[in-house]
């Protein structure tokens, strides 16, 4: 990351005193700035605070989404919103596969609330990961097309996978 601001410096700099040469100073830079970006997709190894607080972030969005449909499904509110946020819900579901690296355990970071048999018990732990994509997917179907019936039972089955989840694999 070092060489960003340098590279960045240097473009700007000949962009302003070469007057002509700005556009392709400008290109310069944003190409430094691109090939950067690409580097560190792969190149990041996260601190366990950092991927522990993007594992929570994660799992609020799922929350919040799955909030939303509740004062929904209750009546508390009159939005018709329900596909959007389960469509939301089953973008993210994949992405709770990728949220456990080995460094974020809680030995590692204490503001987690995961437990450590998710790392001692993966088979077992990666059903209830699969449960959670199976249901949301499910629950995509049913609220963009079913009554308000099947959408409550769809609902209540999601739930039930990301309590069996919590009710193993989380801190009270
Ligand atoms: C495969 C297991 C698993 C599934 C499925 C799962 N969760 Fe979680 N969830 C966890 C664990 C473990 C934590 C604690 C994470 C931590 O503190 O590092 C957590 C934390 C949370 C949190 C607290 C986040 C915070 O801010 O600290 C919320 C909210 C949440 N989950 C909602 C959901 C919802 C809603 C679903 C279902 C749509 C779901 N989770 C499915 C395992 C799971």
């Amino acid at each position: 990351m070092g060489t960003m601001p340098r590279q960045l410096c240097y473009a700007a700099r000949t962009g302003h005193t070469r007057g002509g040469s700005e556009m392709k100073a400008k290109l310069v830079a944003v190409a430094s700035v691109l090939s950067i970006l690409s580097a560190s997709a792969v190149a990041i190894a996260a601190e366990p605070k950092d991927a522990v607080e993007y594992r929570q972030a994660v799992m609020a969005s799922l929350g919040g989404h799955a909030g939303a449909i509740s004062r929904i499904v209750k009546q508390q509110v009159d939005y018709d919103h329900i596909a959007q946020h389960a469509e939301a819900i089953a973008a993210t579901a994949p992405l709770v596969e990728d949220i456990w690296p080995d460094n974020s355990k809680p030995g590692d970071y204490e503001k987690t609330d995961a437990l450590a048999k998710i790392w001692d018990e993966p088979d077992a732990f990666q059903e209830k990961v699969d449960k959670l994509k199976v249901e949301a997917e499910d629950f995509l179907a049913v609220a963009k097309g079913g009554d308000q019936g099947e959408v409550i039972a769809a609902f209540k089955e999601l739930g039930q996978s990301c309590g069996g989840c919590h009710d193993d694999y989380r801190a009270e």
